[in-house]
């Protein structure tokens, strides 16, 4: 077995915030980086070691930030680089680092490089993108059959040009042409921009789309994102990510790479230390699948076998090798209590699940809201919703007959937007998320009960449980650095693993079912030897070899 490289970003755990729901400084019903920035003290509390920042970007918000109109400078609508500045220096002195979002697969439509682009074909810019006459003169054809992922057809038409450009996401997203060396070099020098700052790595968006198949040529005939083979692993990204690496190792910071459908395989390839590494994790989309085909909205009843399957692929393929980052929830994603949990259960099946997750081997990614335990929301028309992705999916899923109610319906168990409705603060008006009248999203009626205050408040809260794990998991260098075996591989209720590291075992038991589940303790454990070092239900007396746990029950013991 390779001997495990310990690394700081390994040891870290680390605070997803999508600023515009965090937290209102100025009452204009937007989260800004003032409002973040007075809540660094909780942030701190939980006892994370970094913060990602989802773009903090000036953007048209087409994408809510993942259209960028300036790469080196901050959203108007979220302050300024001097209140970033601000966070980022505070946060170095609280032993917190600061990672920013790297989006460029694409810029905005409205970004300065776009713009001069679309003045004539010899512009400088023109090359930045891919602009492609049609198939036949006179914007009759676009030059393949390419679809988007967001918004119908991969090509918007230009008469002026009489061209089409390429946007693998939505209209206002075109795609950057990576194979031009100056597009290259503005990334460089987009990083060091941000990384002589004093910012300590990135999130990359999408980075493993980056490299588009010369020629560009037709994709296999599928509704949305027809195409996709022919970037989602480009033939020069690795080059690409290669000479990024080449820049991110000048400095002591770290990447990790957005992957969807990047197979474990590649994940390790990228991922593997020494030479040739291209990126420090990856984020993987694999276990988010495990109550849908393919995509979110595809939904399929949830199957904790698939789901123990993939985490099992994950954490020994990886192991020794690369190292894989851990989440369960981001602004990608609608809250996972109503996915892989019940909310029937909430509060045991939270903590169930950030046991499962937390302290398997990797770096855990926590997203707002989920350390209080937030839920989806029912929207009661479409016209309440704010994301281009929900609009493209009402007019699909129109196409499959479903009317608005049906679509209202399924929306609010799938939906990205779920996880994007203001951070619950208090009980007060607007759940102390902003003094507006308005907030710019509907907040969740239930902040009444669920919010930060009650829950620190309560000793026993999601919250709170949280700060144990996290803290659980900085002391022990088990859960960092240990290795991953499952037990009861075949169990459609239960999720045992053991990590195993330098003569110690930890033993962490989650029940995924909401009736008593009996419990034995795999061959050659003496559960009596063991110490309960977490657990989300009061366990009283002599524990033996078998017992009976409760709904959603978790418990992890270490064996020294
Ligand atoms: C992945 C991001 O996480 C998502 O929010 C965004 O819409 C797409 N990339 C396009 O940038």
């Amino acid at each position: 077995m390779a001997e495990i490289t310990r690394k700081w970003y390994k040891e870290m755990s680390v605070y997803q915030i999508w600023t515009r729901s965090l937290c209102d400084s100025n009452g204009d019903g937007i989260g800004d980086l003032p409002g973040v920035y007075s809540k660094l003290d909780y942030i701190q509390s939980l006892g994370v070691d970094g913060i990602w920042f989802s773009p903090i970007y000036p953007t048209p918000n087409a994408d809510y930030g993942y259209d960028i109109s300036d790469y080196k400078n901050i959203n108007p609508e979220f302050g300024t680089l001097d209140d970033f500045k601000k966070i980022l220096d505070s946060a170095h002195k609280r032993g917190m680092k600061v990672f920013m979002d790297l989006v460029v697969n694409h810029t905005s439509d409205e970004h300065e490089w776009f713009k001069e682009s679309m003045k004539s074909k010899d512009n400088p810019y023109h090359d930045y993108y891919f602009w492609r006459d049609g198939k036949k003169k006179g914007g009759k054809k676009p030059p393949n059959n390419w679809l988007s992922i967001f918004e119908g057809k991969a090509w918007e038409y230009n008469k002026d040009l009489d061209q089409y450009y390429l946007h693998v996401f939505a209209k206002k997203q075109p795609d950057l042409n990576m194979d031009n060396p100056k597009v290259r070099e503005e990334v460089k020098s987009i990083m060091r921009f941000w990384l002589d700052m004093g910012v300590d790595g990135f999130r990359e968006d999408v980075i493993t789309f980056i490299s588009k198949k010369e020629g560009l040529p037709n994709g296999f005939p599928i509704p949305i994102a027809c195409g996709i083979e022919h970037y989602k692993h480009g033939p020069h990204l690795e080059e690409y990510l290669d000479e990024f690496r080449q820049v991110l190792n000048e400095y002591d910071c770290f990447a990790v790479g957005e992957g969807p459908m990047t197979s474990l395989k590649d994940a390790v390839n990228f991922c593997s230390e020494g030479p040739g590494q291209k990126l420090d994790m990856l984020i993987s989309f694999d276990h988010m699948n495990a109550d849908c085909f393919m995509a979110d909205w595809i939904k399929i009843p949830f199957s904790l076998r698939k789901l123990k399957k993939t985490f099992d692929r994950w954490q020994t393929q990886m192991y020794g090798k690369g190292w894989n980052s851990l989440y369960i929830e981001n602004h990608d994603h609608a809250r996972i209590i109503e996915r892989y949990g019940n909310i029937n259960y909430r509060v045991e099946s939270a903590k169930m699940l950030a046991t499962m997750y937390m302290l398997q081997c990797g770096t855990p990614f926590i997203y707002q809201g989920q350390e209080i335990g937030m839920t989806n929301l029912k929207f009661d028309s479409i016209n309440e919703y704010k994301d281009v992705m929900t609009f493209n999916n009402f007019r699909l899923f129109k196409m499959l007959g479903f009317n608005e109610e049906r679509f209202l319906k399924l929306s609010a168990k799938v939906n990205r937007e779920n996880a994007r409705t203001p951070v619950q603060w208090n009980s007060s008006k607007n759940a102390g998320f902003t003094t507006a009248d308005e907030p710019w999203f509907k907040i969740n009626p239930n902040y009444t009960e669920i919010n930060v205050e009650a829950a620190e408040k309560d000793e026993n809260s999601i919250l709170n449980y949280y700060r144990k794990l996290i803290k659980f998991r900085k002391e022990n260098e088990i859960v960092i650095y240990g290795n991953f075996k499952q037990y009861y591989k075949n169990s459609g209720k239960l999720f045992v693993y053991e990590r195993n590291y330098k003569g110690q075992k930890l033993l962490v038991i989650n029940s995924f079912s909401d009736k008593i589940v009996k419990f034995n303790a795999p061959d050659g454990y003496d559960m009596s030897k063991g110490e309960l070092v977490i657990s989300n239900y009061p366990v009283r007396g002599q524990i033996n070899n078998c017992f009976e746990l409760r709904p959603y029950e978790s418990r992890v013991y270490l064996f020294k």
